[in-house]
């Protein structure tokens, strides 16, 4: 991982920008037996799964080829998902940096004995590399955020982007004082 100042918007300017809107994704599937825990409810691993596919296919939309999942961090469930719900993941690039996009998800479940509105049951924010062939990451358009809210979320993504490099930094120097004070952990 680079450990470089994020992306400026202006930086790719062979590569025309896209908007938000070009690439944003909605994954619909509905939840069986087989997607099921212990409790009865649907496995967390089943929705990570849905949330890695439908931000890979943004990744790829956005970036007019293949990505792959760098991270996925802050994977939140705030509700149970139940067998015959119908789940939308919807996902969207909420940033992007020279090769990395960072892609914001949200996942609704329709419950299929309920009339109302669909429940957020879970967000995420994953980063996706945009790879070429050799599997080497390669230069991404910028996303242009056109609305308000995806102006806002471009800002917080901006922040985690920041959170990210620090935390590796921070850990990438003590691991070198550690390993200069002789230990070999
Ligand atoms: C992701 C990968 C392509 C990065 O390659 P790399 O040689 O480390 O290249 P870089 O250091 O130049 O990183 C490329 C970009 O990814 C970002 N990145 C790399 N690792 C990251 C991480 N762990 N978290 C967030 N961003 C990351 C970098 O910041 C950089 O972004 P930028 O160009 O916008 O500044 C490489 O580590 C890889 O192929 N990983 C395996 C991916 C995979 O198989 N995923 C599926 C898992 S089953």
């Amino acid at each position: 991982m680079t450990d470089q100042a994020p992306a400026a918007a202006t930086e790719s300017p062979d590569i025309p920008g896209k908007p938000i809107a070009a690439s944003r994704t909605t994954l619909s599937h509905i939840m069986t037996h087989n997607d099921t825990n212990l409790l009865g409810t649907v496995h967390g691993g089943v929705i990570m799964k849905l949330v890695d596919d439908a931000a890979g296919a943004v990744a790829g939309r956005h970036s007019g080829g293949p990505a792959v999942t760098a991270s996925m961090d802050e994977m939140a469930f705030f509700e149970p998902v139940r067998v015959g719900d119908l789940v939308h993941v919807k996902a969207q690039v909420n940033w992007t940096g020279r090769t990395s996009m960072e892609v914001g998800v949200r996942v609704l479940a329709e419950r299929w004995n309920e009339s109302a509105p669909a429940t957020h049951v879970g967000s995420a924010y994953l980063v996706f590399a945009a790879v070429d062939a050799d599997g080497r990451p390669r230069r991404v358009p910028q996303v242009i955020p056109d609305t308000e809210q995806d102006k806002r979320r471009h800002q917080e993504a901006q922040i985690r982007r920041t959170h990210r490099l620090a935390r590796r930094r921070a850990i990438m120097e003590l691991r070198e004082k550690r390993a200069a004070e002789g230990f070999e952990d």
